[in-house]
């Protein structure tokens, strides 16, 4: 392929990757959005492989990469859960900003191209923050990868004077940037770099490690945005026009999604980034008296279609726990029931409800229920009033109310969904524990609330059967 040809499909690929993010931001135009992200990788791909750059004898090591690489992929599509998918993610953000400083230090050892003058001082610095923001992007991931898994505890490591270990850690590499810059040759340029190398990934473990259980969601979404430009910076270092573009719409989307989280969550993006909000989770919560938080009164499955069948208005608030269970299909089968006895269901939708953005919805819309009754949390917070049930499935911090009532709780000022103003609410999980921001929910003990203890599947199939009767 002659270089104009790979330019041509190049803007064809680009093309079709801006028409692949205008079809995700709709669940019913998500799939032609997908299809259309292949078709311009599989394009992008071609014509890189087949282009000027690549010779003869590269071609094997390449189809031999790429066939381990896409046999890891295939297998680890095949047997990650539906659950482990925010991990998933987390590994691949950080093997985006491996590649970049794989490809920064080869760059840097590769003379085969002599720059002079501003070209070399230009390709230097590309060379240098390519591998800052990809090192920083490779052991934050990393760091999250571990947080989201629970292999590292959610409980924020705040070591002391940080924000001036972090200062400290910026001053030394802009210093080294200009001993970079300066060195004679190669070699005498490699010290800087790699100590540059060490510092941001330090970094990036610091910067994630301080983020506290609650603040997952920004950190996901900036470490997204984070890979979007460590691509970006791949491509000014190789001269490649796609990666750059590429690159560019990964981080800006991606920025784009850390403002709209930040927002869902009433937080400030830079008190985020400073760290420390939120504890380890999954603790059963008591008083500092060692005594239970209240009194809490449970209900049957049996009961609960009860509640069901002879209300009129229902709203059914999904979370993680409905992921864990995979109650998605049940949930599904509830509601058509529901429907047909005229009983009004919609669902409600908070921004960081499960581990992942639209991680409901995309459960949801896998079960096949209809688009038109999902919410967002600001559509249907405001009719919790009028409503007879709110069914609470395996969520926990997005219903809770000491976010608005506790001025002294780690999540005061997240927006929540209201679930307790509905005439009744039923909470579905199998424990009194806490969720991922790791603190009591005093909604379990108001006095129109009701618990359904049980895995949500199990207590969803046998509230189907209550209904069916
Ligand atoms: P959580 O607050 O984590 O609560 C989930 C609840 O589900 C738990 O309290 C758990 O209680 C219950 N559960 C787990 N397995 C279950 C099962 N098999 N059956 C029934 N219940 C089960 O979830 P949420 O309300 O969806 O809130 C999301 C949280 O995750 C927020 O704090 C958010 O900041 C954070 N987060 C979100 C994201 C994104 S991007 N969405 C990313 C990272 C972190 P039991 O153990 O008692 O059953």
């Amino acid at each position: 392929m002659t270089t104009s040809v790979v330019t041509v499909a190049y803007i064809g690929a680009i093309i079709l990757f801006i028409l692949s993010l205008g079809g995700l931001s709709n669940p019913e135009t998500s799939r032609r959005g997908n299809l259309y992200g292949m078709v311009g990788m599989t394009l992008a791909v071609v014509a890189t492989i087949l282009g000027p750059r690549v010779t003869a004898a590269g071609i094997p090591y390449i189809v031999a990469a790429m066939v381990v690489g896409g046999a890891i992929g295939l297998y680890a599509a095949r047997t990650v859960q539906m659950t482990q998918m925010p991990e998933l993610v987390a590994l691949m953000h950080s093997l985006v900003g491996l590649a970049a400083c794989l490809v920064g230090f080869a760059s840097y050892v590769d003379t085969s191209i002599a720059f002079t003058g501003a070209e070399k001082v230009i390709h230097e610095v590309e060379i240098y923050l390519g591998i800052l923001i990809g090192a920083v992007t490779f052991s934050g991931s990393l760091v999250a990868f571990g947080k989201l898994s629970g292999k590292i505890g959610g409980k924020p490591l705040l070591l002391p004077g940080r924000h001036w270990l972090n200062l400290v850690g910026l001053l030394v590499v802009v210093f080294f940037c200009r001993e970079f810059i300066l060195a004679k040759d190669v070699a005498s340029g490699m010290t800087p770099l790699v100590v540059m190398t060490v510092i941001a990934l330090l970094f990036g473990i610091h910067m994630v490690m301080a983020i506290g259980g609650a603040d997952m969601p920004v950190v996901v979404s900036m470490l997204n945005s984070y890979s979007g430009w460590a691509a970006a910076a791949t491509g000014f270092m190789l001269s490649n026009d796609l990666l750059i573009v590429v690159g560019a719409l990964v981080g800006s989307s991606g920025a784009i999604l850390s403002y709209i989280m930040c927002r869902a969550m009433n937080r400030n993006f830079i008190s985020v980034i400073a760290g420390g909000f939120g504890t380890g989770g999954g603790a059963v919560v008591a008083k500092a008296d060692g005594q239970p938080a209240g009194e809490v009164t449970s209900i049957t499955a049996a009961e609960t279609a009860e509640l069901l069948r002879e209300a009129k208005n229902v709203i059914i608030v999904p979370g993680y726990g409905m992921a864990v269970a995979q109650a998605q299909h049940t949930v599904f089968e509830i509601t058509r029931v529901l429907r047909e006895k005229g009983v009004n269901v919609r669902f409600g939708i908070h921004p960081v409800a499960g581990r992942m953005p639209g991680h409901m919805n995309v459960l949801l819309a896998e079960a096949k229920v209809p688009y038109d009754i999902v919410m967002e949390m600001d559509e249907i917070n405001e009719d919790f009033p009028d409503t007879d049930v709110s069914m609470v499935i395996g969520a926990n911090d997005i219903v809770n109310p000491s976010a608005q009532e506790d001025p002294g709780s780690p999540i005061a000022g997240m927006p929540v969904l209201e679930v307790w103003k509905a005439r009744t609410s039923i909470v579905m999980k199998r424990s009194m524990a806490s969720g991922y921001a790791g603190v009591d929910n005093p909604l379990f003990y108001k006095e129109n609330n009701r618990m359904l203890f049980g895995d949500a599947k199990k207590m969803l199939d046998e509230v189907l059967a209550g209904l069916s009767k």
